[in-house]
């Protein structure tokens, strides 16, 4: 099979849907690689590391799209890209259908197949595709979080560990998911004092066992979480739930128990955020603020830390990209209930439910019967 990886072009875009190691491993079984130049740069991959690979490098677009049977990418294709996509392509990437008509119906009509790695879901229910953003968030909103606590960007003037003799930042954290824990994971490492909190009974028992000493686990309630904001220098909103708009946990009063200089990071901004306030921001004006309380509510967090997202992604990709090219669309769908659930749109029908259902379209069962989690599949990431 002819692989094509274009340079992503969304704005604050880093990431690229290919490592050298993929180059390797999919010529090595006997496909062919083509990368547009410069694809790789902004996570610190240079042409050459793909060339030696045997990647054949193209100056543009154009020439990816035309060539390629199957072609990898990071978010959605834009409209320029879209206009190149030909009919019997496969395009395996994030898409996020439920939240663009416009993307679904322009995609549609081009004719190709839409392997979307939001609904890539194995048997365990698990979104493995989605996984590591989450982790990447995570682990990020801390790092922002003590930035942002600096009394030049607005903060409070916090060091997150605080010294000897000084009390550290109090970091409470909204939901004990995948970004939750990571991010109760890196600030307990920091030496924070941390509450995290969630509804999930089994995973509150869960996180108590393994988490640090510093780590507090907390059912998630409106007096709970009142008490919290009181207490709180960092917010971190890491809510989910599957097939619905992020909870809203914290209204704007709530914001006047807060202390000036606070900071909110609501992760959750791709589902619509878990704070009455909350507004999507980008990497270029992350953060802004409300009676006193720094707002960051960046959609797409993993971009900014390109490099390790790449990593992270292909590393996850990577096994499912072989076995499309290996044993082609319609057998590895067949074979391979994952993938016939990434499945969202295939000979210009939607196969997926939930996406179907979003819009009031048809759905059409075939061989991509995935029904989708809805409401994961509108995050951004
Ligand atoms: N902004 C970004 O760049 C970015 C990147 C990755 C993920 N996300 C978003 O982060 C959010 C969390 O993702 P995840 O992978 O950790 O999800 P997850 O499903 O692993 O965890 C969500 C947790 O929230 C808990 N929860 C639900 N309602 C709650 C409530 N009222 N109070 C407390 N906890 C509650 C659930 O029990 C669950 O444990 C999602 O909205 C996801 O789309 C955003």
């Amino acid at each position: 099979m002819i692989v094509g990886v274009p340079k992503e072009t969304k704005r604050d875009e880093y990431r690229v849907a290919i490592l050298p190691v993929g180059v390797e491993e999919l010529t090595r079984a006997g496909h062919r690689v083509l990368v547009e130049r410069g694809a790789g740069v902004g996570s610190g991959l240079p042409d050459d590391l793909y060339k030696e690979q045997g990647a054949r490098l193209v100056d543009t677009p154009q020439e990816v799209f035309a060539e390629a049977e199957m072609i990898l990418k990071v978010k959605e294709p834009l409209p320029a890209e879209l206009r190149l996509i030909r009919s019997g392509q496969i395009v395996f990437t994030y898409f996020h259908f439920a939240a663009d008509r416009q993307l679904t119906d322009a995609f549609l009509a081009t004719g190709a197949t839409a392997v979307a790695y939001e609904t890539l879901r194995d048997d365990q229910g698990r979104l493995p595709l989605l996984t590591p953003m989450s982790e990447v968030a995570g682990r990020m909103s801390i790092q922002e979080g003590a930035k942002y606590l600096e009394r030049p960007q607005m903060g409070r003037g916090i060091l997150l560990g605080g010294v000897p003799g000084v009390a550290p930042a109090h970091i409470t954290i909204l939901g004990g998911g995948i970004v939750g824990a990571n991010a109760a994971k890196v600030a307990a490492g920091f030496g924070a004092d941390i509450c995290l909190l969630d509804v999930n009974m089994d995973r509150l028992r869960y996180l108590d066992d393994i988490m640090p000493a510093n780590v507090d686990v907390l059912f998630s309630d409106r007096h709970t979480i009142r008490d919290q904001l009181r207490l709180a220098d960092l917010v971190i909103g890491a809510v989910l739930i599957p097939g619905a708009k992020a909870p809203r946990l914290i209204e704007r009063e709530d914001l006047k128990l807060m202390k000036p200089g606070s900071v909110i990071i609501d992760v959750a901004i791709d589902q619509g955020g878990c704070v009455a306030t909350s507004r999507p921001t980008t990497h270029s004006e992350p953060v802004y603020l409300v009676d006193d309380v720094l707002h960051y509510c960046v959609t797409n967090m993993p971009g900014a830390v390109g490099r390790t997202s790449t990593y992270a992604l292909c590393n996850v990709t990577l096994p499912w990209a072989l076995q499309l090219a290996n044993r082609g669309l319609l057998a590895a769908a067949h074979s391979l209930p994952p993938i016939a659930r990434a499945i969202n749109i295939m000979d210009h029908a939607v196969t997926n439910q939930a996406v179907a259902e979003t819009f009031g379209m048809a759905w059409e069962k075939g061989i991509g019967a995935g029904e989708g989690v809805r409401g994961q599949e509108s995050g951004a990431r």
